[in-house]
C-alpha cells in the first residue's frame, strides 16, 4: 500500500479534486506546453503541498471543502514551476523517472513553461475570492524560493558550508513552503493565528525533515528508486548535511574534500566520495537530525485538532522517516 494512503485518506475526495484542476490547467493550455505539463503534472508526485494545505483547512468544522481546491492546486503548480526551473538550472535530465522538460525540448522552452505554470498557480487564485492574506504569504514564499536557489548557487562546491548555512538554505527552499502550506490552510478557513501558527511550525519542521531525508536518499540510494541519478548533489556542488557531516567526522574527509571542491570530478571520484558519505557516521548522525525534526513536527499538532485529523498530521510525519523516493 502506498505510505501516503492513510494521511490522505480524510482528504481523499479534495485531492481528487486537486488532479482533475491540474489535468485541466494542461489540457487547457497552448499545445505545445501540455506535453511538458502533463508529464510533470501527471508523474508520481507526492502532492505534500496540496496535502498539507487541505488537511490544516480541516481544522475547519465545516463538510464541504470544494472552494479551496484551486488554492490547493496553486500550490502544486508552483511546486511544479520550480521543479521545472530547478532543473534547468541544475541541467538534470530525469525527474521521478521521467525526461525532465529541459532535456526533451531545451532550456529555452523549459524556463518558459514554468513561467507559464506560474502564471497559471496565480490565475487559480486570483480567480477566487480568497482572503487577501493568502496572496500575500504566497508571494512571500515564491520570493523565499528564488533567494534559498541564489543562496545555494553561491555555496557551490564550498566545503566550508557549515550547518548552520545548510540549514537556512533548506528552510528556504523546501521548509518554508511547507510551513506556509500549513499556514495558509488555516487562514483561508479564518482559523484563529494561534492555531495557523502552531500548524506553521508544523509544517517547518516537516519540511526540515523532508528536505534533509531527500539529501541523505541522494547518496544513500540508488538512481532506480530515486527516479534521477543518486550522487547528484555531490556532482553540482551542494553541500549537504550528510556531506558536512563526513567532512567532519570522516577519516577521509581531506580526501572527500578535494574530490568535492573540484567541479571537474571524474565519474570515478563521484563515487568514491559518494563511499565515503555512505561509510562515515554522518549518515547515522543525519537520519538523528531527520527524527528530531519528526518529533519536533509532532509536538506543534495543535491539541484542537480531531481525533481523525491529528492521526493525519501524525502519519504524515511518520512517513517522512520511511520514505525512499
Ligand atoms: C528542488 O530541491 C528545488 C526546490 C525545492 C526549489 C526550486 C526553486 C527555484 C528554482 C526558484 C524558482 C521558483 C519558482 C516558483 C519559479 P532539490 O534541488 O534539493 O531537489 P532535487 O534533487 O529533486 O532537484
Ligand atoms: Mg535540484
Amino acid at each position: 500500500m502506498n505510505l501516503l494512503s492513510k494521511p490522505y485518506s480524510l482528504i481523499r475526495k479534495e485531492l481528487d479534486e486537486v488532479e482533475v484542476c491540474l489535468r485541466k490547467v494542461s489540457e487547457t493550455t497552448f499545445p505545445l506546453l501540455s506535453g511538458i505539463e502533463s508529464s510533470l503534472i501527471s508523474a508520481g508526485g507526492k502532492r505534500l503541498r496540496p496535502a498539507l494545505f487541505l488537511l490544516a483547512a480541516r481544522m475547519a468544522k465545516k463538510d464541504d471543502f470544494a472552494d479551496i481546491v484551486p488554492l490547493a492546486a496553486s500550490l502544486e503548480l508552483i511546486h511544479v514551476a520550480s521543479l521545472i526551473h530547478d532543473d534547468v538550472i541544475d541541467n538534470s535530465l530525469l525527474r521521478r523517472g521521467k525526461e525532465t522538460a529541459n532535456a526533451k525540448y531545451g532550456n529555452h522552452v523549459a524556463v518558459l513553461a514554468g513561467d507559464y505554470l506560474f502564471a497559471s498557480a496565480f490565475g487559480l487564485i486570483s480567480d477566487k475570492d480568497y482572503p487577501r492574506i493568502v496572496g500575500g504569504k504566497i508571494v512571500e514564499i515564491v520570493k523565499l524560493l528564488a533567494v534559498g536557489e541564489i543562496q545555494q548557487d553561491s555555496s557551490l562546491y564550498k566545503i566550508t558550508t557549515d550547518e548552520e548555512a545548510y540549514y537556512c538554505q533548506i528552510e528556504k527552499k523546501t521548509a518554508a513552503f511547507m510551513a506556509v502550506c500549513c499556514e495558509i490552510g488555516a487562514l483561508v478557513e479564518g482559523i484563529g493565528t494561534d492555531i495557523a501558527n502552531k500548524l506553521y511550525n508544523y509544517g517547518h519542521n516537516l519540511g526540515m525533515a523532508f528536505q534533509i531525508t531527500d539529501d541523505l536518499l541522494d547518496v544513500t540510494s540508488n538512481d532506480e528508486t530515486l527516479g534521477k541519478p543518486a550522487g547528484r548533489d555531490i556532482k553540482q556542488g551542494v553541500i549537504t548535511l550528510p556531506v558536512i557531516y563526513a567532512l567532519k567526522y570522516s577519516l577521509k574527509k581531506e580526501r572527500l574534500a578535494a574530490i568535492i571542491s573540484n567541479p571537474l570530478m571524474s565519474e570515478e571520484e563521484l563515487q568514491e566520495a559518494v563511499m565515503i558519505v555512505r561509510e562515515c557516521e554522518g549518515i547515522a548522525r543525519s537520519k538523528k537530525k531527520v527524527q528530531e525534526y519528526v518529533n519536533k513536527a509532532k509536538a506543534f499538532i495543535p491539541e484542537e485538532c480531531s481525533e481523525n485529523l491529528r492521526e493525519s498530521f501524525d502519519f504524515l510525519a511518520d512517513y517522512i522517516l520511511k520514505r525512499n523516493y
